[in-house]
């Protein structure tokens, strides 16, 4: 078991980006918690080395770190025994931001529902939910831009569609029909800012507060919060071997909308079954209610063929499909799309001219060409090799008995796995160790809704990202946890 000593003070919450002043960022972490009361006058603060060891970070980083906090008077140093919080009237007064009105109940539910802050800096062993940008083709992507802009069409520089470029959505609708078997118009697919802005417009458009919206738990949280910031109330539906729970679902009364990620159940890594696909457009009918269907990760299938899309079965109209081309590309490019039953996909390219008009024309442009002239489909096959053998690193030198850990599961999709652990105590030990020594990993536990009756012990477990960097990383990271985890 690893031997990390408790820290006499709660320092939950410091994440430190290792792309930014790593010294500057513990400071600024510390004095925010000095001013705001978190940490008290007297406290004593941990050992530099301790805290060192907790952040993953040097004992110099920490040093510097309180001789600022020292020099500026928020501590207090004792020779021989350990840094104190100076006196809080020591301390400079905290800048309190004028009030404001009263917040009504949108930003009030936006407040609710943040997103945790995305992790970055380069990317490192086992970052979630991020491809292989080291195999990233920028010097077509670059030829492809420079050729776009320097002659540009005049026609294509007013204002364009807010549906997004009619060249790019017929080449994804092409994509779709051969490589999903999803079959759809052109004028279906409306270009979106990625996955995220297709499933906030669902919210926008089809929930109305006070609507139950049924949601995979564990699921994507960032789904959730959309969802629920459009005044949902959020039903979590369990997940089994087989995907969504469809009889649990028939059981949440009053319900009209339900969010899946059919290909790649995020974060559990099961996929929807068949039957389960029949009984969920069954349900959709019977209720008459919408299908959001998240295929996030969806190029990436390792064996065996995949299932057809819920959308590609659906013969109502009640299925939304969601895409992107941010885990095959990378995410900063903020570009997706959605296909659309033909009644709605006006309004949808509506919402979004409200919003923004529509997404800039470089990337629509430069991604169609990217398509047309077969760098894509070249593309995603590389991918999905580098993430297959990503994958088989990972299978190859994961330890095999860590006490508490099940043993990993098989993977035939995406960019993560999921490993389950026995109680959540175990899953706190392993990922902060871990994190300590700068590998990263998501707790199961923080993909739940708060409100879920699942013991908390059955909701613990390892969700690790393999595709984020090369073998020898994954190598290297994994000789790391053995230490860190003393295996
Ligand atoms: C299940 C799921 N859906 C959607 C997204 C968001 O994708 P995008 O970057 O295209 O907005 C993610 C990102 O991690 C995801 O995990």
């Amino acid at each position: 078991m690893p031997a990390t000593p408790p820290l006499p003070v709660d320092l939950s919450g410091i994440r430190l980006d290792p792309g930014q002043g790593l010294s500057r960022q513990l400071y600024q972490a510390l004095r925010e918690r000095i001013l705001d009361g978190r940490l008290g006058s007297r406290t004593r603060l941990p050992a530099t080395r301790d805290l060192a060891a907790l952040l993953g970070i040097s004992r110099n980083t920490v040093t510097r770190a309180f001789d600022q906090l020292y020099a500026e008077g928020y501590v207090e140093g004792r020779v021989g025994d350990g840094t104190y919080v100076a006196e809080l009237s020591t301390a400079r007064p905290v800048p309190q931001p004028p009030a404001g009105p009263e917040p009504g109940p949108a930003l009030q539910r936006l407040q609710n529902h943040h997103l945790p802050p995305p992790v970055t800096g380069a990317p490192r062993a086992f970052r979630i939910g991020v491809p292989a940008f080291d195999l990233f083709p920028f010097e077509t992507w670059a030829r492809l831009q420079a050729r776009f802009w320097r002659k540009p069409s005049p026609a294509r520089l007013g204002y364009g569609d807010p549906a997004g470029d009619w060249a790019l959505r017929e080449l994804v609708a092409a994509y779709l029909r051969s490589s999903r078997g999803l079959s759809c118009d052109p004028a279906q697919v409306v270009i979106t800012c990625g996955a995220q802005q297709a499933i906030s417009l669902c919210a926008q458009l089809l929930v109305q507060p006070g609507d139950r919206v049924a949601i995979e738990n564990p699921g994507y949280r960032a789904a959730g919060h959309a969802f629920a910031v459009a005044g949902a109330e959020l039903c979590g539906v369990p997940v089994d071997n087989d995907g969504l729970d469809s009889t649990a679902l028939a059981q949440v009364e009053d319900c009209r909308l339900v969010y899946v990620t059919p290909s790649h159940q995020y974060p559990t890594g099961v996929t929807l079954s068949l039957a389960r696909r029949l009984e969920l457009l069954e349900w959709a009918e019977r209720r008459d209610g919408w299908i959001v269907e998240d295929d996030y990760d969806g190029e990436y299938r390792y064996s065996g063929t995949p299932l057809a899309p819920l959308a590609s079965l659906d013969r109502q109209g009640r299925v939304i499909y969601v895409g992107t081309f941010c885990k095959i590309t990378f995410p900063a490019l903020r570009l997706g799309y959605m296909v659309l039953p033909p009644a709605l996909a006006e309004s949808f390219a509506q919402r979004r001219a409200l919003d923004m008009r529509h997404s800039e024309i470089g990337t629509q442009a430069v991604m169609a060409e990217f398509i047309a002239a077969g760098h894509f489909q070249r593309h995603v096959r590389r991918m999905r090799l580098a993430a297959r053998a990503r994958r088989d690193a990972l299978l190859r030198d994961w330890p095999e008995a860590i006490p508490g850990c099940a043993p990993m599961p098989s993977v035939d999709a995406g960019l993560h796995l999921c490993v389950r652990v026995d109680s959540l105590a175990r899953e706190r030990q392993l990922v902060d160790a871990a994190r300590a020594v700068g590998v990263e990993m998501n707790g199961l536990s923080e993909y739940w809704l708060e409100t879920s009756s699942e013991p908390v012990d059955n909701r613990a477990g390892l969700v690790l990202g393999f595709a984020a960097v090369p073998e020898a990383q994954i190598a290297e990271a994994i000789r790391m946890l053995r230490r860190a985890w003393c295996l």
